[in-house]
């Protein structure tokens, strides 16, 4: 279809989009397209007011009385509540704490502690590179080893030996789903323990960690927390008591207050915390949870995909020889991959015309399509101006062409 029947489409789409009023409550910057979401998601409108209401009354005015009196001390497990139905899970099987690597490590040492006699740990090869930084680290504390393996071969790979199969449940890379209940399923048959990274997925995707043991989860990108927002963490109730993971600190305590020389974990999810919850990141990310969750993950996914399809459609119309769809068609997240021989100076290129999306090496351009902010407009006049760049050759100036800074 071409792209002015893509664009009286998109109208249409928009007027009848029950998400169209989210639009408003969140900021976005005048002029710009912002398709980068997936990496850092909008600033909703609430969150500098309720910044400043931290800030000034809660510390400037009450100091430690707040950790009590504006419910400081329970924002962690408040939030991780909030998180719960998003991702399928109780809400005394969510917290909040730390990032998405620093709970990976844990739940990994704590996953090898559960399965003893098992030493591997399963991973997906060409998954995002944190999950195999730590664990490998993980692995090595333990003396357990990493065994990475293709996408096609997870379920063959699993075994005997394997403590934990470690999973992206969307691709960072191509936005790829994989099939959650039968995945977990299958570490189960095979005596493992399964472990979800939803950082690509929450508030993107419907989640539904049904049977699966532990996940983690980014705040930063889809539920609007800000720039490094702590990450949510996911136990099974079944697995809480015997959790043994590897930073105990005073916040994980039973009794934190009691300040007693000897460790005895938190009875709860609780014992995933280390030290002391970062109250002014807490307190934003809770403004983009309470969005998220008003909009509804069904209703977010569902607009996801449709933009998702929307944007092909208008890669498409492009008709580029040289633009090459890497996401799948079905069966993908708030994200739309592809490729192109000048991926990087054409991202640099898009960002001058006013989309911003991000460069993936060695040669993939991703634009998100996190549902809450955007409308079908937004997409196809971003295949709009890509085709105008693709067109005019402006990807081909050789400033754009420098050296590739940290995106
Ligand atoms: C799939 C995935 N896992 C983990 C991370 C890293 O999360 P954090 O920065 O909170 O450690 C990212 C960041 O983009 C990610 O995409």
């Amino acid at each position: 279809m071409p792209l002015a029947d893509l664009m009286a489409e998109a109208r249409a789409r928009d007027a009848a989009d029950p998400l169209a009023p989210f639009r408003a409550r969140v900021i976005r910057p005048e002029g710009r397209i912002p398709l980068d979401g997936h990496s850092l998601g909008l600033l909703p409108r609430t969150t500098p007011a309720r910044l400043a209401r931290v800030a000034e009354e809660e510390w400037g005015q009450g100091l430690i009385a707040s950790w009590n009196r504006a419910g400081w001390i329970e924002a962690p497990a408040r939030i991780g509540a909030r998180i719960a139905p998003l991702i399928g899970a109780a809400p005394e099987e969510v917290t909040v704490c730390d990032s998405v690597s620093v709970n990976l490590f844990k739940l990994a040492v704590a996953a090898l502690r559960l399965r003893p006699g098992r030493r591997v740990l399963l991973l997906e090869a060409g998954d995002f590179p944190t999950d195999h930084h730590v664990a490998e680290s993980a692995a090595r504390l333990m003396g357990a080893e990493v065994r990475a393996v293709a996408r096609d071969g997870i379920a063959d790979a699993l075994g005997p030996e394997v403590a934990l199969l470690l999973l992206s449940h969307v691709s960072y890379r191509t936005a790829a789903v994989h099939d959650m209940a039968a995945l977990t399923a299958a570490a189960h048959a095979a005596g493992a323990l399964i472990l979800w990274d939803l950082s690509h997925s929450t508030g993107a995707v419907e989640v539904d960690l049904g049977d699966a043991d532990m996940a983690v989860g980014c705040g930063y990108k889809h539920l609007l927390g800000g720039p490094g927002a702590p990450a949510f963490a996911f136990v099974a109730w079944r697995h809480q008591a015997a959790l043994d993971q590897p930073i105990a600190g005073w916040m994980g305590h039973a009794e934190p207050f009691a300040f007693e020389a000897d460790y005895a974990p938190a009875p709860g999810v609780r014992r995933l915390l280390a030290g002391t919850p970062p109250i002014l990141a807490l307190a934003a990310l809770e403004e983009g949870v309470a969005l998220v969750a008003e909009a509804g993950p069904a209703r977010l996914a569902a607009k996801a995909r449709a933009l998702g399809d929307v944007l092909i459609a208008g890669l498409e119309a492009i008709g580029c020889p040289d633009l090459r769809l890497v996401s799948p068609r079905t069966g993908r997240g708030a994200h739309v991959t592809f490729a192109h021989r000048h991926a990087w100076p054409l991202v640099r290129a898009l960002d001058a015309a006013g989309v911003t999306g991000d460069f993936r090496a060695p040669d993939c351009v991703r634009l998100g399509v996190s549902p809450l902010g955007l409308s079908f407009m937004d997409v196809v006049r971003a295949a709009e101006i890509l085709e105008e760049v693709l067109a005019s050759g402006a990807h081909l100036r050789p400033e754009y062409r420098a050296v590739r800074a940290v995106t």
